[in-house]
């Protein structure tokens, strides 16, 4: 974890943002930011959870804030911003702000998805990101340190499946709102790449499969089975194992990846 500091001027303070960091990866990814010498401003839409994770992060290099608000909002990612900047040299973005809407853990089929839900859903899983980008970018260090990583989903590429009744596999649990804002993500990723390789930031994703996180739980226990039969690898991932892909983008390592987006999934979907 080191190495990223190398890239940074010597005796300059870095700042990250991760957004959705009190949900289940975001948290992690946090903690592997501050431990790699980050100073991380936590933001989501939960205050308490978003203080409690930015109160716990390691403090041995410097200190950790946290942005409560609605970041589908220009103010609330302009706030974002303006705390990181306090904080040090913008250097990383990690939009991992995302929602999943289920009826309690159940997929809602596409005719059930009220036009309401569809704008809410492309509103924070695609709005959010691109709002933290523009209010960002001029900030960020052109000295090729600076990296975004946007978290897709197994989706972004897949679609999502059919219902758990039907014969024919897979079996996914998210809506089509879901899948087609994973796509919408993907898609952005890779223009932003171009877009923003003049002024030397890489922008990538990561991919997730199925994650052990508040977003899978609660689904009924056949269909969490159901999906994990679909997994060669037999298992959901763990957050950590998320922020394991995330760490690597954000360095040096990945000096020359941009426009990609790394499949975390068990071997779920290959290619
Ligand atoms: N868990 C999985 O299996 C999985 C799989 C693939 C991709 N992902 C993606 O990974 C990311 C993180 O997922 P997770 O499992 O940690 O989910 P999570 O529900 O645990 O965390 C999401 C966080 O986003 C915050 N949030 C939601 N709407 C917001 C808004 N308008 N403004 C500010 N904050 C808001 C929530 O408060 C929450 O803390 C999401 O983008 C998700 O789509 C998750």
């Amino acid at each position: 974890m080191s190495e990223i500091l190398t890239a940074s001027p010597a005796g300059t303070a870095r700042s990250a943002i991760v957004t959705g960091g009190a949900g289940g990866i975001g948290r992690v990814v946090s903690e592997r930011l501050a431990h790699a010498g980050y100073r991380v401003v936590v933001a989501d839409a939960s205050a308490a959870a978003a203080e409690a994770v930015a109160a716990a992060l390691p403090a041995g290099h410097g200190t950790h804030r946290a942005v409560a608000g609605d970041l589908t909002t220009v103010e609330a990612n302009r706030t974002a911003v303006a705390v990181a900047r306090d904080l040090g040299t913008l250097s990383v973005l990690v939009n991992g702000v995302g929602i999943s809407p289920k009826d309690d853990g159940r997929k809602r089929p596409f005719f059930d998805v009220t036009p309401e839900e569809w704008d809410l859903v492309l509103a924070v899983n695609v709005k959010a990101p691109l709002l933290l980008v523009q209010e960002a970018f001029r900030h960020m260090p052109s000295d090729g340190s600076a990296s975004i990583v946007n978290i897709l989903s197994i989706v972004s590429k897949w679609g999502t499946g059919g219902l758990p009744s039907d014969t024919f596999p897979p079996f996914l649990p998210s809506s089509v709102a879901y899948a087609a804002s994973k796509g919408a993500l993907q898609n952005l990723t890779a223009s932003l790449s171009r877009e923003l390789s003049s002024f030397r930031i890489r922008v990538n994703g990561v991919a997730p499969g199925f994650v052990q996180t508040q977003m899978t739980g609660g689904m009924p226990q056949q269909e969490a089975a159901q999906m994990t039969g679909q997994i060669p690898m037999g298992r959901f991932a763990r957050p950590d194992e998320i922020a394991d892909a995330i760490e690597f983008l954000v360095g040096p390592r990945a000096s020359y990846i941009t426009g990609a987006s790394l499949d975390v999934n068990g071997g779920a979907l290959t290619c």
